[in-house]
């Protein structure tokens, strides 16, 4: 299978000592029937020479900024021709300027520019890489939705032995592949998951069981289906899942209300999984309460979060939901569906006596949509959001959104 043709890829090199690497890169792309522009730094023609790269193999090599062609202006031409850009290897440099959008030389400035998806494969050395500012900057892109892989632990050309060193081209291949066969490439999915604290004074809070592992496997599958994630967790005991996922670790539903609504923009999907506390505190103390024989706490209602998502008039996301219930579950789901105005809702079943459900890795979920449902049967989470991701992009697909 050519799993990558015609697929356009702009290949960035810049000035690291495994530019070596790269003849194999390109000639494994253009094995995959890709088509290849390169775009050199200067630095990197201090290690490659621009001529026999270009000869060597047969692709377009750019390099100069003030190039234009019949009144094409290269930076934007380029820019707007890729269906990727691969930064490989990427040097501390070249990913400082991207972090900070500097727009110095020919590479930067297609960078600043593009709209295609950037992929940035360091190779430096390992102290280099582990540096405060490097890292800084790499968490500058990742939240950019940059992709960044590798760079792999060994020893390295200076010397060192550490984490810095460029991936090899069949991993950068391998992977290129799986980024060409995920569906949910491009897309931004907000999920959130947890509990929610609703404080009470300093030590006590009213929470629920939720353990965040229905959220966390769902995140872990959209990302491995290529879906940017921005997981909003409450309190949990969990690490974040590999993948492009950005965690934002909240503690109340207000919280959690004000990160939803600071990244719904542009979001394809969202995925309310977390348990959000539908009450908190009126009167909290900001110090511990004293024991007393009766204490009376005042609850208000908290904002709905998913039916605030649901109302957007601009840019609505396709809305999935959750429904904990211990009876009717299906027909109080349903309810939901319509009140919450949700394109989907997955019922599930909390009773206390099911050895499945909250703070648990199995579960069982009735997914309810407009005119329809459907089981999908009790089995472990990871397993569930397997199935549940796939019936949400054939039920996107069918609402003509996809
Ligand atoms: O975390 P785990 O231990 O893995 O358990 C998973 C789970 C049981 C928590 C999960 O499967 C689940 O059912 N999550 C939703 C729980 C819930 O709060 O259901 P609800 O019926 O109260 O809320 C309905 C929907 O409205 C949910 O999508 C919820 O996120 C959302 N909601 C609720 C209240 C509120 N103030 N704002 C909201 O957005």
């Amino acid at each position: 299978m050519i799993n990558l043709l015609k697929k356009r890829i702009l290949l960035g090199i810049s000035g690291s000592i495994a530019v070596y690497k790269i003849f194999e890169l390109i000639r494994c792309l253009k094995k995959k029937q890709a088509i290849v522009r390169i775009v050199m730094t200067r630095a990197s023609k201090k290690l490659v020479n621009k001529l026999s790269l270009q000869i060597l193999s047969n692709c377009r090599v750019f390099d100069d900024i003030f190039y234009t062609n019949n009144s094409n202006i290269m930076h934007i031409k380029l820019a707007k021709w890729a269906d990727l850009i691969l930064l490989a290897p990427a040097t501390a440099n070249i990913i400082a300027k991207i972090a900070l959008g500097l727009a110095d030389d020919l590479l930067s400035t297609i960078c600043l520019t593009t709209q295609a998806k950037i992929i940035i494969v360091p190779s430096m050395n390992n102290y280099m890489y582990r540096s405060v500012v490097t890292q800084h900057n790499i968490k500058i892109l990742r939240n950019r939705n940059i992709l960044i892989w590798g760079p792999s632990f060994g020893r390295q050309i200076c010397g060192d032995t550490g984490l810095g060193s460029m991936l090899s081209p069949n991993i950068i291949i391998k992977k290129l592949v799986q980024y060409f066969s995920t569906p949910l490439k491009n897309f931004n999915i907000i999920i959130t998951a947890g509990p929610t604290h609703e404080l009470i004074d300093p030590v006590r809070f009213i929470s629920s069981y939720s353990s965040g592992k229905m959220g966390f496997s769902i995140a872990y599958v959209a990302a491995s289906l290529g879906a940017n994630i921005t997981l909003i967790s409450g309190p949990v005991n969990l690490s974040t899942p590999p993948g492009n996922i950005k965690r934002i670790n909240v503690i109340s539903a207000l919280e959690m209300k004000q990160a939803v609504m600071n990244n719904i923009n542009n979001q394809n999907i969202f995925i309310g999984c977390a348990a959000v506390s539908d009450y908190r505190i009126s009167n909290f103390s900001s110090n511990k309460i004293a024991k007393k024989d009766n204490l009376i706490i005042n609850l208000i209602k908290n904002p709905d979060i998913i039916l605030e998502v649901s109302q957007l008039t601009k840019n609505r996301p396709y809305v999935v939901g959750f429904s904990a219930e211990t009876n009717f579950i299906k027909e109080n789901a349903r309810k939901k569906l319509i009140e919450k105005k949700l394109n989907l809702i997955c019922a599930n079943n909390v009773s206390k006596n099911r050895f499945y459900n909250m703070n648990n890795n199995y579960n069982e979920l009735y997914l309810i949509w407009n005119n329809g449902e459907m089981l999908l049967s009790l089995n472990k989470k990871q397993v569930l959001a397997k199935q549940l991701m796939k019936q949400i992009i054939i039920r996107y697909e069918k609402d003509n959104k996809y």
